[in-house]
């Protein structure tokens, strides 16, 4: 009898080693190997889970070294061994979860149609097709469903613009450019469960009359790149994409372009004047992209996590969302653990968690075993947060209150050993390296903020540097254009504030 065997081939599974460990397997006698993307818990990465009459059983992490130890164990059978662990959803990392938008990452076979149909895909697009364009759009603006990519801005008000717009054309484009430090939800999506973002850009395209998609992916990212390509032959050959989607009178179809690697090329419009072929540089708004976008057309431009949640919210209603959640924060978020934790990896579950659960509880404190010091939330725009706010729920509104963003929900964990005065410094020189050059404020702001930091360190006229540092920090705030340079002021700030001690290296040295 063949048993069949799931080993993962998304890019964190494959740097652990997962290709030769399936190689192996694959020659394990009657064995029949899916290669899937990654539940998300990275730790345990390569997962390998077997089909039994119990349901699938995971063991991991698995090397090539274990191999031989575990067959003989049994574990084509879910036999005992000390790397096994027992049914995945019984695990408390995913236990715990509330999985919605990846709730086929790490199961499905990320290009089998069929796989995903059998566990629920293509209903959302089924009733999309079913009520029409505007009732779509009412289905996702009453959900709540508001951007991942890091604004937050209310999904079906931006489709509702870019319906009404006048254009003779209308584009939908996805931001794959992922380039918030600590996050790869994109990537694990765009691997694991590709369909899903397809789906949620078709219906997208259906909703607001456009007939074309473009997904701008990062570089770096060359496994996702290339499983969303074979995704989108798999989808045009099965008629999810085309001249009739599914048969309806509506056309849409994909293409995927790949960035060149600008952190600026995230933001909306520079990513549109990548797309069209120029340098990456930010536009003045207005017109807003759903009036005057790509190419001149009206365009909706939505992050992949906030496309991919659509399927669900079409399928089971605006209510079944919009109940998960607090306050004005609906549905869920998958939350990216990473740097120095014990437990990294993907939890997508409803806004409100606090901080500390997700630190503490979830991700089990640091990797080192030494003391959290800061945590950064929301990427490198983002503020440091210390052990003494980890109250705060995720919540777009809570984190704002206290001078942070959750951003594209990226978490990345430091230990008692971290300076934060060099960790602002590196802030001013990311901003500096990054910056598109347009505005004076973060173009030459940034340099000033590097030099006065550096003034800081060796401690000259400190005092006055300090109060100079906050006043760049203010007129790059209110003074910028776009975010990169209107947001890098939030790590300094939050470094100056609950870490002051770091920027007073000579009195601390001596205190020590
Ligand atoms: C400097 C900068 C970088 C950004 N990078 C990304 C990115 O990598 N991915 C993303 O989805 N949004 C990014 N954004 C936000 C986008 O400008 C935009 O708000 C988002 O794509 C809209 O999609 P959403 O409403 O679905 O979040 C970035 C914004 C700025 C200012
Ligand atoms: S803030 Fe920086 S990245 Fe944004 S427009 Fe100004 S120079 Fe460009």
């Amino acid at each position: 009898m063949t048993i069949r065997v799931y080993v993962p081939r998304d890019a964190a599974a494959l740097a652990l080693g997962a290709d030769a460990v399936a190689s192996l397997l694959s020659q394990a006698g009657e064995v029949d190997l899916v290669r899937t993307g990654s539940r998300g818990l990275f730790w345990l990465e390569p997962m390998v889970e077997v089909a039994t009459s119990a349901g699938r059983i995971a063991y991991g992490p698995v090397t090539v070294a274990d191999i031989s130890s575990l067959l003989g164990a049994g574990m084509l059978v879910g036999g005992a061994h000390p790397l096994r662990l027992g049914r995945p959803e019984e695990l408390p990392y995913l236990a715990k979860q509330t999985r919605l938008t990846f709730a086929r990452c790490g199961i499905v076979d990320p290009l089998s149609l069929d796989d995903y149909r059998a566990h629920g895909g293509l209903k959302g697009i089924a009733r999309a097709i079913e009520v029409g364009p505007a009732a779509t759009i009412e289905q996702v603006t009453q959900s709540g469903l508001r951007g991942r990519g890091g604004a937050g801005f209310p999904t079906g008000i931006k489709w509702k613009t870019a319906a009404e717009a006048k254009g003779e054309r209308k584009f939908i484009v996805c931001n794959a450019d992922e380039g918030d430090s600590g996050t790869f939800a994109d990537r694990m999506l765009m691997e694991g469960d590709p369909f899903v973002l397809i789906e949620g850009m078709a219906i997208a395209g259906i909703a607001v009359g456009a007939t074309k998609g473009y997904v701008y992916t990062r570089s770096e990212y060359p496994h996702a790149i290339a499983t969303f390509n074979a995704a989108l032959d798999v989808a045009r050959r099965e008629g999810l994409l085309g001249g009739s989607v599914l048969g309806s009178s509506h056309v849409f179809d994909i293409e995927q372009r790949v960035g060149a690697g600008a952190y600026v090329c995230g933001e909306e419009t520079s990513l549109l004047d990548s797309l069209e072929g120029k340098r990456g540089q930010v536009r003045t708004k207005p017109p807003l992209p759903a009036h005057k976008g790509l190419f001149g057309m009206p365009t909706v431009i939505n992050n992949v996590v906030s496309l991919a949640s659509v399927p669900i919210i079409m399928d089971k209603g605006p209510e079944f969302y919009r109940e998960i959640g607090m306050g004005r924060s609906r549905g869920t978020m998958p939350i990216q653990l990473a740097g120095n934790i014990k437990y990294g990896g993907l939890f997508e579950c409803g806004f409100g968690v606090t901080l500390g659960e997700l630190v503490n509880d979830i991700g089990g404190g640091t990797l080192s075993g030494r003391s959290v010091r800061a945590v950064q939330v929301g990427g490198p725009l983002g503020a440091y947060f210390p052990p003494a706010l980890f109250d705060t729920p995720f919540d777009y509104e809570a984190f704002a209150a206290r001078d942070g963003l959750i951003g594209h929900g990226g978490i990345v964990v430091f230990d008692d050993t971290v300076d934060l005065a060099k960790q602002a410094r590196f802030a001013m020189e990311f901003c500096a390296e990054e910056s598109c050059g347009k505005c004076t404020p973060c173009r030459i702001g940034s340099v000033r903020g590097i030099e006065v930091i550096d003034r800081i360190a060796a401690g000259e006229a400190v005092d006055a540097n300090l109060d100079l540092l906050r006043d760049l920090c203010h007129t790059m705030k209110f003074g910028s254009l776009c975010a990169l340079g209107g947001f890098i002021p939030y790590p300094v700030m939050s470094a100056l504030d609950h870490f002051p001690e770091d920027f007073r290296p000579v009195r601390r040295e001596a205190a020590e």
